[in-house]
């Protein structure tokens, strides 16, 4: 592989605290220096020019859903990876709710394989009881042998408290986190969006807020019981289940979570008559409960900006609201949302946005991503960060386009990314 040399650009990895202008030399598939502008001499590299970008560690999102095995007419972990070059990631990590569960170490192999044809670094979370049924916990042990970074039945949370007791024990025992997917389904039964009055207009079912907080409340209690327990909430989206979390830090527990774009872009209202991609899990809320997630962002309480990417096929989307399944994709708007409403919009420092969708939720999910310091990962992304494009769906390398975003003006767009050293998306 030929050695690349990232030259003129503004770096800024928040794992070190480095924003200056420097040069980024990646070789074998790692950083080999980091030096002042002219400095590295490497008469063998590619040089690429970065005057006018941002250059930042590749992007971490603990959050997809890659669709494979299974379900490769939503998504394959080839077009899935594509979009999250595109997105500027590096790092995923693949969801369980696959055909079949990943609830076993050959699927968990077979998912980081080479004939894959993965873009980025794909990290397994393999499910925590098998078949995702709460009945039975799955192998911790050979699955995270098997590369398993995590465990959790993301869609279908652990509600018996026993069940979640042992998971959350084995799982410390392994150091891994245990991600749950905090909703009470014994309140939600039929419900496709946010209880409110706009569901109620709409004569639709509404999920309450306290059936996404109870059950954080619950797992917080239970995680107090565990030596070196380590609990991470998903796709945190209402006020409640964030004063729970940041109250359950401050008292010492090891809580971890995180924010999709879409629960700091959107509210309720984007549903508008019953638009199907603003359909998804935990769904849209009210803005007090947006204006809440930009909180916790700004104040360090959210660890992490995790995109819930759920491609489904047209078909899928198209169908009565709530007959529809939840989810949208997020991978290629994820970086331009979070500079154009987080940084520009709210005055979170750049380096702190990055943060959030690198080093942070590297660090949450036991990642050694995330940061530029030599030695690590070749894993780079470069942008413009005054660039101001629209993204078009259709244009998205995802095999799905179901996206609230269509159209939308976004700040911050993708140049470069490379992992591990190799070129994996260029504009
Ligand atoms: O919106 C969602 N989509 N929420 C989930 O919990 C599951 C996910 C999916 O797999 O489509
Ligand atoms: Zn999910």
């Amino acid at each position: 592989m030929k050695a690349l040399l990232i030259r003129g650009g503004r770096v800024v990895d928040p794992a070190s605290g480095l924003d200056a202008k420097r040069d980024v030399l990646l070789r074998e598939g790692k950083v080999a220096a980091v030096e002042n502008p002219g400095q590295i001499r490497a008469a063998d590299a590619e040089v690429c020019d970065a005057k006018g970008l941002v250059v930042a560690p590749g992007l971490v999102d603990i959050h997809v859903h890659l669709r494979e095995p299974g379900q490769g007419y939503k998504e394959t972990i080839a077009t899935g990876t594509a979009a999250a070059a595109a997105g500027g990631f590096t790092s995923v990590c693949a969801m369980p709710n696959t055909v079949p569960v990943n609830d076993a170490p050959e699927t968990t192999r077979w998912m980081q394989a080479f004939e894959r044809k993965a873009s980025a670094h794909v990290f397994p979370i393999a499910a925590a009881t098998r078949g995702s049924m709460g009945e039975a916990l799955t192998d911790y042990a050979a699955l995270k042998e098997a590369g398993a970074v995590a465990v959790t039945d993301d869609g279908k949370p652990i509600l018996d408290d026993a069940m979640m007791l042992e998971a959350l024990r084995s799982a410390a025992v392994l150091d891994l986190p245990v991600i749950q997917h905090a909703e009470d389904t014994r309140l939600t039964g039929g419900c496709s969006m946010n209880a409110g009055a706009l569901a109620f207009r709409l004569g639709l079912r509404g999920m309450s807020v306290e059936a996404e907080s109870n059950l954080v409340e619950r797992d917080l209690e239970l995680l107090k019981q565990v030596k070196n327990g380590h609990l991470h909430v998903a796709h945190l989206s209402t006020r409640k289940a964030l004063d729970a979390v940041r109250a359950a830090r401050r008292a010492g527990l090891h809580v971890t979570c995180e924010v999709t774009p879409h629960h700091f872009a959107l509210t309720e209202e984007r549903v508008g008559l019953y638009d199907t991609n603003a359909k998804m899990n935990p769904p849209l809320r009210a803005e007090s409960d947006r204006a809440a997630m930009v909180e916790g962002l700004l104040d360090g309480t959210v660890d992490a900006v995790a995109t819930d990417h759920a491609p489904h096929a047209a078909h899928e989307k198209e169908q009565e609201f709530d007959r529809a399944p939840n989810g949208i994709t997020g991978l290629e708007t994820a970086l331009g949302l979070a500079i154009s409403i987080l940084h520009i919009r709210h005055k979170v420092p750049l380096a702190g946005v990055l943060a959030l969708l690198s080093s942070r939720p590297a660090q949450a999910m036991g990642l050694k991503r995330g940061t530029l310091a030599p030695g690590a990962a070749g894993d780079v992304v470069a942008f413009d960060p005054a660039d101001k494009w629209v993204f078009r769906a259709a244009e998205s390398r995802s095999k799905s386009k179901n996206t609230p975003f269509d159209g939308w003006e976004l700040q911050g767009r993708v140049r470069l990314t490379v992992s591990e050293g190799r070129v994996v998306f260029r504009r």
